[in-house]
């Protein structure tokens, strides 16, 4: 954890502060809106805060996965993510059109006067940006005098230049960096949880791929005392068992890295007793299976003695820890486990701890995500973290 927070920052009466923040939200596909703007919220307490020390704040942020198609990248613009942040913030932000860092830009930050508030396109427009260009950066560097992470849910990016060699631009200069209240908070809780969390722990992890998360589920397995199993995942630990899954496709790699976890199902994790599956063709069709899945239907939750076992642990837990909808929780007929999860979670006494995009979208859809411990804004970056990995973007905060 970097040792250098915002109250370790000199003066910034009249400075510009650079910040970096993950305002990578969820967009409507078809009109581009914001659909939850958790992670613009979650920047507000450090925005606020440099704004009330007298800086004007120069903020950037990716936004999705740009194709390089200006076209069809159009709704990637950060124009609807200024206006979200200007209505929480309850002043304008400036946002001009074009690249990353144009003369206008530079005029425009510039002139940006104490309390008032910037923030630059979508840095992924500019493709130097993922091979943490240094020039690129010092493009973005030369516009602030402090830099502030506040980016936690892209903290894990090594890659990125507005992550590391921007700050290590100001490194290099002398110029003071730090982390944001958001980056410090989410480092604290989580660290908290790997060093001396209350026990007994409990972990539930759901979500579609095993290989993915093999890292996390090892690291996880060091720590906790249980390991429950929800979610796509479940089936894919079934086949691995040699137990019948419907009509679902499993690759084979899934499978494999399934059977490496095997020694450890029966012991600390624990699958699924039963699951609510849906028929292949006809969604309206389900029926609760304990065992073997028929041809024909495919698991989409899990089932209520599962949800009723799994809450039962998590009410007599120390700390609970989620990663992962335990279904297809997007569709209300098959919603329950994951309601079901989040409930339990908000009615136990445990130290609470949601990590991943679509988990904390669950979580608060359900409306319980102010009942929890801490709800993540990171998805890669909380398992990345909880595993063990070193993040260069930090690295650059201290000294
Ligand atoms: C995330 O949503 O996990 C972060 O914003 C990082 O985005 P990325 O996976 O596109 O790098």
């Amino acid at each position: 954890m970097p040792k250098t927070t915002l109250k370790d920052l000199p003066d910034l009466q009249g400075k510009k502060v650079l910040i970096r923040v993950d305002f990578n939200v969820p967009l409507d596909k078809k009109t581009g809106a914001i659909k939850n703007d958790r992670r613009i919220r979650g920047a507000l307490p450090t925005i606020n805060a440099l704004l009330e020390k007298g800086a004007a704040v120069i903020a950037m942020s990716h936004l999705g996965r740009p194709s390089g198609d200006p076209a069809k990248d159009a709704f990637l613009k950060m124009d609807n993510v200024a206006t979200r942040l200007g209505e929480l913030l309850g002043k304008p932000v400036k946002k001009l059109a074009g690249d990353v860092v144009t003369p206008e830009v530079r005029a425009a930050a510039a002139a940006l006067k104490p309390g008032e508030v910037m923030l630059l396109e979508n840095v992924r427009f500019d493709p130097r940006e993922q091979k943490n260009d240094p020039e690129f950066a010092a493009t973005i560097a030369a516009l602030g005098d402090v830099y502030v992470n506040d980016a936690f849910g892209t903290c894990h990016n090594d890659k990125d230049a507005s992550m590391v060699a921007v700050p290590a631009n100001l490194k290099a200069a002398g110029k003071p960096r730090a982390v944001g209240l958001l980056v410090a908070k989410e480092i604290e809780i989580i660290e908290g949880l790997m060093t001396s969390p209350k026990p007994p722990v409990v972990a539930i992890m759901g979500g579609a791929k095993v290989s993915d998360k093999i890292a996390f589920i090892n690291a996880l397995l060091g720590k906790v005392d249980s390991l429950l199993i929800g979610g796509k995942m479940t089936y894919t630990f079934l086949k691995a068992t040699g137990v019948a899954v419907g009509s679902m496709q499993i690759a084979d790699e899934e499978v494999n890295a399934a059977k490496a976890l095997l020694p450890h199902v029966g012991k600390k994790i624990t699958l699924p007793v039963d699951s609510l599956a849906a028929k292949s063709d006809d969604l309206s069709v389900t029926q609760v299976f304990e065992g073997p899945i028929a041809a024909g239907f495919e698991g989409v939750d899990i089932g209520p003695k599962t949800l009723a076992a799994y809450s039962e642990k998590i009410k007599a837990s120390g700390t609970v820890i989620w990663n992962g909808p335990v279904g297809w929780f997007e569709q209300p007929a098959f919603s329950n486990g994951t309601k079901g999860i989040a409930k339990a979670m908000s009615e136990s006494p445990a130290v609470t701890v949601v990590g991943g995009g679509e988990t904390a979208e669950a979580v608060e859809q359900f409306g319980y995500d102010s009942k929890m411990t801490h709800v993540s804004t990171g998805g890669g970056a909380f398992l990345a973290y909880v595993e063990g990995k070193k993040f260069q973007s930090l690295a650059q905060i201290d000294g």
